[in-house]
């Protein structure tokens, strides 16, 4: 299992491999998912011991978190970190509400979603227009205070809305899109954020699948983010990875997995998963200790995504 993780300034800990799960019960997100799938990744997850949990009201419009609450009833809820975010009113066309008003009741409810009476982590998901953002954490330390949630993050701010964020020092956590083909966070916001001991949690870590080395150059249509040239390079990249992998007896996404895991910047890793199979092979990414000239070899090929 993978080192522990000490949550910003709060007492949460977590293991640096955990678990996304926006294809868990995410049907406005995704087509084609099954609850009954969703129930095994979630169930997997905990039984394989992955204590940390990542979900969002927008997954599913809270469907996720009921999947989860679901399962963790038979689970010693001690043992897991249940991370959720919101900012998405349902009550406004789901435009971005980040007001103390909005929060407080966001996460009452997403703690009835839950079936629990506190909340690990709780992120605001997005940076809404108007609201100080001083003001909308210090809703969410005042809930720290009630014991409702434990952590503090943000999601999807600039570093200027951290900052303005964690005026007070109360910020724990950001979570932003982040990968070895989207490496812009490591500029941005790295810097800041080990300053101030905040940890950061990558979102996309797979980039949506791309980096398990499943797709060939014929698949660049589904990945319209990249350039041809962008696009045939990461394809040869994940080749030489592949090579990489062999010595390890490991696939192409293990060893991504384990890079983030050596990484030492990456707070948690939160691969999503469709199916409970891809949850029992990104787990053992976690017995994977990567030699320093792997490590350097992975960083040196993605310079420049
Ligand atoms: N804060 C935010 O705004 C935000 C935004 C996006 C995501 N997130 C969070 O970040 C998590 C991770 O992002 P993500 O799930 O979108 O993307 P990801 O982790 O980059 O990719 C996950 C996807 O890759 C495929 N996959 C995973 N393991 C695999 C394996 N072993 N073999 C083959 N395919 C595999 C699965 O999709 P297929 O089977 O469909 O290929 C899976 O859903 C999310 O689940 C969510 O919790 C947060």
């Amino acid at each position: 299992m993978t080192e522990l993780i000490k949550i910003g300034k709060s007492d949460v800990v977590a293991s640096k491999l955990g678990l996304g799960t926006n294809k868990v019960g995410g049907h406005n997100l995704f087509d084609g998912l099954k609850d009954e799938d969703g129930y095994a990744v979630i169930k997997t997850a905990l039984d394989k011991k992955i204590s940390l949990l990542d979900t969002a009201y927008m997954y599913g419009l809270g469907r996720s978190e009921e999947i989860i609450g679901d399962v963790l009833h038979n689970y010693d809820r001690s043992q897991v970190v249940i991370a959720t975010k919101a900012a998405q009113d349902k009550h406004n066309d789901l435009k971005i509400n980040n007001t103390p008003a909005f929060l407080k009741k966001a996460v009452d409810e997403a703690l009835e979603r839950l079936k629990t009476d506190y909340i690990d982590i709780f992120y605001i998901h997005f940076p809404d227009e108007k609201t100080p953002k001083d003001e909308a954490v210090g809703a969410l330390a005042d809930l720290k205070r009630e014991g409702k949630i434990r952590a503090i993050g943000v999601s999807n701010f600039s570093l200027e809305q951290i900052k303005e964020a964690n005026k007070n020092g109360e910020v724990d956590i950001v979570e932003d899109n982040f990968s070895l083909v989207h490496r812009k966070a490591e500029k941005d916001l790295f810097p800041y954020l080990k300053e101030n001991h905040i940890d950061f949690v990558p979102y996309f870590p797979l980039a949506a699948g791309l980096l398990t080395g499943k797709y060939s150059l014929n698949d660049q249509k589904k990945f319209k983010n990249f350039s041809e040239a962008q696009y045939k390079k990461i394809i040869d990249n994940l080749e030489k990875v592949r090579t990489i992998a062999a010595k390890y007896n490991a696939t192409v996404a293990q060893i991504i997995l384990a890079w983030y895991i050596a990484a030492p910047s990456i707070g948690i890793v939160i691969p999503g998963a469709r199916k409970k199979e891809q949850v029992l092979s990104n787990i053992k990414a976690a017995d994977i200790s990567l030699k320093q000239e792997d490590f350097v070899e992975i960083d040196q090929m993605f310079l420049g995504f």
